[in-house]
C-alpha cells in the first residue's frame, strides 16, 4: 500500500483524558457500542474534526457531545508521522493529554461503557487497532516514578 498523500487523511481528534495531568495514575477508555463494526472495542474518546474547524476546538467539542464534559487540555502526545496516529489509509489521529475540568463523564453518544483504567491496567482492554500504538506512547511518555 503506498502512502496516503499529505493531507489528503480526515482528522480524527482524541483526548487521552487522565485524573491528573501532572501525575497521571488514571486514564479513561471508552467503549464504543455502534457501528457494528466497532462494537464492544475500547477507544480514546474523540471524532472527526469538521472542515475548517480547529483541532483543539474539535477536541473540546468531540468530549462535550460524547462525554459531557469540558476539559483542560495538556500537550499533544507526538506521533512519528507529523500528521498523526494512523488510523486507516483515510484517517489519521492527534491525540492530547486532558484533564476533565467540569462535568463528570457519561456514554451519551457511541459508547456504552467507560472505564478509568489504573496503574498497569492501561493495555488492559480490547482496544481498537489505532489506538494500541496510541496507549503505548502514552504509555512511554509518563514520567518516572
Ligand atoms: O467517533 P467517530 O465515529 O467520529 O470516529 C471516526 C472514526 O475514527 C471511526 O472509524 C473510529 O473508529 C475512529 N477512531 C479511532 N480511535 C479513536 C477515535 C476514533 O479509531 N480513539
Amino acid at each position: 500500500m503506498s502512502a496516503p498523500a499529505p493531507g489528503t487523511r480526515r482528522l480524527v481528534v482524541a483526548g487521552a483524558l487522565l485524573d491528573d495531568l501532572a501525575r497521571p495514575r488514571l486514564l479513561l477508555a471508552a467503549r464504543r457500542h455502534r457501528p457494528a463494526a466497532l462494537a464492544g472495542r475500547w477507544e480514546l474518546p474523540g471524532g472527526k474534526a469538521e472542515p475548517g474547524e480547529r483541532p483543539v476546538q474539535a477536541l473540546r467539542r468531540e468530549l462535550r457531545e460524547e462525554l459531557g464534559v469540558e476539559v483542560e487540555v495538556g500537550a499533544e502526545l507526538p506521533a512519528a508521522d507529523p500528521e498523526g496516529w494512523p488510523l486507516s489509509p483515510a484517517l489519521v489521529m492527534r491525540v492530547w493529554w486532558a484533564r476533565v475540568s467540569a462535568g463528570w463523564p457519561e456514554p451519551l453518544e457511541d459508547h456504552d461503557e467507560l472505564r478509568w483504567l489504573g496503574e498497569g491496567g492501561w493495555e488492559g482492554v480490547d482496544w481498537l487497532a489505532g489506538d494500541l500504538p496510541v496507549v503505548r506512547g502514552l504509555l512511554a511518555a509518563l514520567p518516572g516514578p
